[in-house]
């Protein structure tokens, strides 16, 4: 009998286990070649059902599934320990992954799609600039950028749509600071082609003339071409100590290494300019309008705001700009942010993928597949935040700190957003400027979103305006 078991059991167990690897793929279906859901995906953003099409999915396949996107193979993992394993997980096990349509758009020197040497590297160099001991030097440059925005497209004007100006101001807020592109005719080129670009990212990669994946693939070779040439003209500036403008590209091209060579490629500075541009114009744009929107929504969270901004208006002489110090004041404000970014993040979730075989939950996700991770799952988790549904900025004051992956509208990790404090500091100076300056009320009750990716409010947001 004893001869019998140790013969035969061994061979059951390698027999049971062969048979569970093979069957330990995630629960769900691939659906279609090239397409799997990536159109009912895409279908439901942009009717802004994405968070229910992704709560059915977690209720009838549980924590982890597969499904296709974007053309290729992924698993939709969430909840705090799969957001802790997606941003915490080294580079050799699951790199940071874009779908194919972003990859194409954007370039391959691009920070999301290095990894390793090459990502710490060239994020340490942009990061150098965004940090905030270097930002605090341009809060008057951005404050002018407002001031100059406000003047142009709200002042003596009684009915305007907030989101399509946001956008406007964000974009000259990073062409001005980031990029030193002065305005005229090589700017209004830029923001065109930016929004071809905007739309091609989340399509299907289906290059036929007038796709928007086409579209964009043709903004970006045009938007490189005009980048490149600005980069060199940043470069003779430098090399000739004419550079009047000391922004990002010209940090990026000034590290240099031991033997005085440029250690950020041209190829690098031109797709991380893109990167920068495309993952920070929209993002902010998006969320100073749902700002606006709830402050004409919500008279409470409208006044305590105001006082606030108020307060630090009345304590500085007129027409001085913010300081460093008064950006630290707006407490109150940033917490109606934090929460606008909790409710309705402008970025949806994203992409990783595996470098080998990598077992989770007890399933096996194939090397070469992707791992979509979404905010909304945990932001809107009854366990993590009460009455999720309830917008209450005061659930961050004073209260025990958010536990870890659960708050993660900027991401998390090596690669959480490097424009974090780039953001902040845009969104406070716009924020006050508009609410000590005009009062506002929506011309358009329905608030419903799309998303495009980032979530649109209805119209575009339109309002009426009064200067105070
Ligand atoms: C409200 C505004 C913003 C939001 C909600 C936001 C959100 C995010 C998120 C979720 C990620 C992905 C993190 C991950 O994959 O783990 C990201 C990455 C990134 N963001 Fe932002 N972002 C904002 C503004 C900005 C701004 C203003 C800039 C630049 C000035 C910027 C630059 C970047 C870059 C370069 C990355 C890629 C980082 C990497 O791969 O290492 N973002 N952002």
């Amino acid at each position: 009998m004893n001869i019998f078991l140790c013969i035969l059991l061994p061979v059951f167990f390698l027999l049971v286990r062969r048979k569970r690897s093979s069957d330990r793929v995630p629960p769900g279906s691939l659906g279609l070649p090239v397409i799997g859901q990536s159109l009912s995906f895409l279908w439901a953003m942009r009717a802004n059902t994405a968070d229910r099409w992704i709560a059915e999915r977690a209720k009838r396949y549980g924590p982890i599934s597969k499904l296709s996107l974007f053309g290729k193979p992924a698993v939709f993992i969430h909840g705090q320990a799969a957001n802790k394993f997606v941003f915490t997980s080294d580079d050799s096990i699951m790199n940071n992954h874009q779908t194919e349509s972003i990859k194409m758009i954007l370039g391959d020197r691009c920070l999301s799609e290095l990894s390793g040497e090459d990502h710490k590297r060239v994020r340490s160099a942009l990061a150098s600039f965004l940090k905030p001991e270097c930002l605090k030097l341009y809060i008057g440059e951005m404050e002018e950028e407002v001031r100059r925005h406000l003047e142009m497209h709200w002042n003596g004007k009684q009915n305007i749509t907030v989101l399509p100006l946001m956008k406007t101001l964000t974009f000259n807020i990073i062409c001005t600071l980031l990029f030193g592109v002065e305005r005229g005719a090589r700017r209004d080129k830029l923001v065109q082609y930016f929004q071809e670009i905007l739309e091609g990212l989340w399509s299907i990669p289906i290059n036929f003339p007038l796709t928007r994946f086409n579209r964009g693939l043709k903004a970006s070779a045009k938007v490189q071409n005009i980048l490149k040439d600005l980069v060199r003209e940043k470069r003779v500036e430098l090399e000739s100590a004419a550079s009047s403008h000391q922004g990002l590209i010209t940090s990026l091209l000034n590290i240099r290494g031991e033997d005085n060579r440029e250690l950020v490629s041209e190829d690098e500075i031109v797709h991380n300019i893109m990167l920068v541009m495309v993952a920070g114009h929209d993002t902010s744009a998006v969320l100073i309008s749902f700002i606006v929107r709830l402050l004409a929504n919500d008279p409470a969270i409208y006044a305590a705001v105001l006082k606030e901004q108020e307060e630090i208006k009345k304590s500085k002489p007129s027409g001085e700009f913010l300081t460093w110090q008064d950006l630290a004041k707006m407490k109150h404000t940033w917490r109606v942010a934090m929460e606008t970014l909790r409710t309705i993040p402008p970025v949806f979730g994203g992409f990783r993928k595996t470098l080998k075989d990598i077992e989770y939950e007890g399933y096996l996700i194939p090397k070469g597949w992707q791992v979509f991770w979404v905010t909304s799952m945990t932001h809107m988790d009854n366990n993590i935040f009460q009455e999720p549904s309830k917008f209450d900025p005061y659930r961050f004051e004073n209260q025990a700190p958010i536990p870890p992956y659960c708050y993660i509208p900027f991401g998390g990790g090596p690669r959480m957003c490097p424009g974090y404090e780039f953001a902040r500091i845009e969104t406070l100076v716009t924020v006050h400027y508009l609410v000590t300056q005009f009062n506002w009320k929506l011309c358009c009750n329905d608030n419903s979103i799309r998303r495009d990716p980032v979530p649109v409010p209805a119209q575009g947001l339109p309002i009426q305006i009064r200067p105070k």
